[in-house]
């Protein structure tokens, strides 16, 4: 693997939209690993507020209201401003421009052979009105990594054709430059499974209603384990059950501190005799007493706006800087610093 060389330190970069609140599946697939590569590496996080846009525009207050949700998540799972860059993807003018130059380098049929993009298209419903942001969005997302010139990106499996984009950007600009202008970049990902939606059936997604957020409260917590997918044929408490598909099982397994002893539960599900009340109520237990600190943390930090709004704009002046400076490299590329 290639590291920057500069600082001998690979850097990091990794984003969300803010569309929403962070949920179980965010910290499973992502927030728990960025929080332990803070340790190690030069980490920058991007609230990503303008690829928000790009299927929000008209409701854009569905962005905006979620930024600072967002930064308090980061903050309530343990992401450290001092170790950890947290960063405001409008606030840095050079990813817009850097975007525009990447355009000229990517054509329509390969946006729409994107895997993850165009599953979306689909059920989003866009057809006809597809706003071209959308259907452009993973150059800008190249923009975003290549604009701290980031070498590893911990993302979940969906980001993949992302990240295969932005590597064919790179390549461009390298071969017009003649030589390496840009790092090419490798996917981290979390070697937990993804976790599935409570309901066991889609995507996990605030709109569905299927997601646990970060910062639910108990009793929203008590109601999405008790409406968890389990067995439909496991009937009456002696019946064996099964496990696999069974989402109380692999929330157990994900988020169980103990696994032992969910195994043995596993067994006794299998066996027949162990109720899905029962395995809902150690399952809840379990959630609550994980989530309850996050919660508390989460209110606090969002008590004071003000000092995430400084803590987004501190972070955003360090990333304006190193984005100026690849933009810079860019532009050279194609003979545009005459001045
Ligand atoms: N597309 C990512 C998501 O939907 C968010 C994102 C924006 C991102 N820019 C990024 C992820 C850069 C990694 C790196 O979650």
């Amino acid at each position: 693997m290639e590291f920057q060389t500069a600082t001998c330190k690979p850097t990091i970069l990794t984003g969300d939209r803010a569309t929403g609140p962070l949920h179980l599946g965010h910290y499973v697939g992502s927030l728990a690993q960025r929080v332990d590569l803070q340790q190690k590496y030069e980490q920058t996080i991007l609230v990503a507020d303008m690829q928000g846009l790009t299927d929000n525009a008209h409701n854009s207050k569905k962005v905006s209201s979620n930024i600072l949700n967002v930064v308090a998540d980061y903050l309530a799972v343990g992401i450290d401003p001092e170790k950890t860059t947290i960063c405001l993807q409008s606030q840095l003018p050079a990813l817009a421009e850097l975007t525009m130059y990447y355009a000229n380098l990517v054509t329509i049929s390969r946006l729409e052979r994107n895997p993850t993009v165009k599953a979306e298209i689909q059920s989003k419903g866009f057809e006809r009105s597809l706003p071209a942001g959308f259907l452009t969005y993973p150059i800008s997302q190249a923009a975003d990594i290549t604009g701290f010139n980031a070498s590893l990106v911990p993302v979940g499996d969906d980001q993949l054709p992302m990240l295969e984009q932005t590597n064919e950007i790179v390549r461009k600009i390298n071969s017009l430059a003649g030589r390496s202008v840009l790092n090419e970049c490798s996917p981290l990902l979390s070697k937990a499974p993804r976790l599935p939606s409570t309901d066991g059936k889609s995507k996990m997604s605030k709109s569905l209603g299927n997601a646990i957020n970060l910062g639910a409260s108990e009793k929203e917590i008590s109601k999405a384990v008790k409406s968890m997918y389990t067995d439909e044929n496991h009937l009456k408490v002696e019946d064996p059950g099964k496990v696999e598909g069974n989402i109380v099982f692999t929330y157990l397994d994900a988020f169980h501190p103990d696994h032992e002893y969910v195994q043995s539960l596993k067994a006794h599900y299998q066996r027949g005799g162990l109720g899905d009340g029962t395995t809902k109520k150690i399952l809840e237990e379990c959630l609550q007493e994980m989530l309850r600190p996050i919660r508390l943390k989460r209110m606090e930090y969002l008590d004071d706006k003000a000092q995430l709004i400084d803590l987004l704009k501190r972070g955003s002046e360090v990333s304006r800087e190193k984005t100026n400076r690849v933009l810079r490299e860019v532009k050279g590329v194609f003979g545009l610093n005459i001045f």
